[in-house]
């Protein structure tokens, strides 16, 4: 990058600065995907939140003169998002998931299922409306992102939290606090399901690891910073999935649906069990790799 010196006295304005980080973004050829998915709405999330301003600033604002230490600070942030490769919530300690702020840091998946937009329509048209939904699960939750979207989508409903690694739940935890969700919902350590024993569910919704291990060397470096055991599940990306498909039957109501983002693994998974009946989920937004199943399919697989 150029010194910070020789760009300074070009750059004025709130739009100057993200045309211009989006520009060294591009030409350093950064990935995007956690998040946002191109240059200069990076650039707008880190601008912004260098000047302490929200992410959602009224376009008015954009033509705003900045002063030099108020650039220096977004320059100091852009740079690191270029020398780092690190995604922009790791920087900015933010993420969005339906519209909903969570803290995120290098101990969680930066939040970006697709599945955000089945939540906010309330699982339409897999729940009925005058469903009763009590009970839900939130499998490999790292953030708690999905849960508590969940938690804000059911507010009658009680909703869990799980994760095998101690530092997500940290995080999942801090999350529900700032969200003042204690009430409703509960964080638990769990390997899959074995500290869940006697639970169930209406709704187990999981975006668990999914990524095979050839997959995993071909990912663009800002995927290094996030936890290994976000990602990794074996040789085809299907080991964490197929216990899940095992074992959720006895976690689920009789009337319950599994609901799990499998991304890529969606080819391999088909493949691998041509006898599983999968509804796959068509996103407006954007995503696939989501698929559903209820209780009566998933123990005649098992059965
Ligand atoms: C792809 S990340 C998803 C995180 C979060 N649900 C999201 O959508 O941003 C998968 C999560 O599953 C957790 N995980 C991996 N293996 C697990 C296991 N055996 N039991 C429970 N959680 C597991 C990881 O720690 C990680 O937080």
């Amino acid at each position: 990058m150029t010194s910070h010196d020789d760009v300074l006295p070009h750059l004025h304005t709130i739009r100057d600065l993200i045309r211009w980080g989006a520009s060294r973004m591009s030409e350093a050829g950064l990935h995007f995907g956690h998040g946002t998915d191109n240059a200069i709405d990076e650039a707008a999330a880190l601008v912004l939140h260098a000047l302490h301003l929200p992410p959602d600033l009224h376009a008015e604002y954009f033509q705003s003169r900045l002063t030099p230490p108020e650039k220096q600070a977004a320059l100091r942030l852009l740079e690191r998002r270029i020398v780092e490769r690190k995604p922009a919530a790791y920087l900015t300690r933010r993420a969005w998931f339906m519209g909903l702020p969570f803290y995120v840091d290098e101990r969680v998946l930066v939040p970006r299922s697709p599945l955000a937009e089945l939540i906010e329509r309330h699982f339409a048209p897999w729940l009925p409306d005058s469903r009763v939904v009590g009970d839900i699960l939130d499998l490999g939750t790292g953030s708690g992102c999905i849960g508590i979207a969940c938690a804000y989508a059911f507010p009658d409903a009680r909703v869990d939290l799980a994760d095998i690694s101690a530092d997500a739940l940290e995080v999942a935890r801090r999350n529900v606090a700032e969200h003042g969700l204690e009430d409703q919902v509960e964080v638990i350590q769990s390997d899959l399901f074995s500290a869940l024993k006697g639970r169930r569910y209406d709704l187990i919704i999981s975006n668990p690891p999914y990524v095979g291990l050839k997959e995993l060397d071909t990912l663009p470096a800002e995927y290094r910073h996030e936890p290994r055991l976000g990602l990794a599940a074996g040789a085809e990306g299907l080991d964490v999935v197929v216990e899940i498909l095992r074992q959720a039957a006895d976690y689920l109501k009789r009337d319950g649906l599994l609901i799990v983002e499998v991304g890529n693994a969606q080819y391999a998974l088909c493949e691998a069990f041509p006898d599983i009946p999968f509804t796959w989920l068509e996103f407006e937004r954007g995503g696939q790799g989501v698929f559903l199943l209820n209780t009566a399919q998933l123990r005649q697989w098992r059965e």
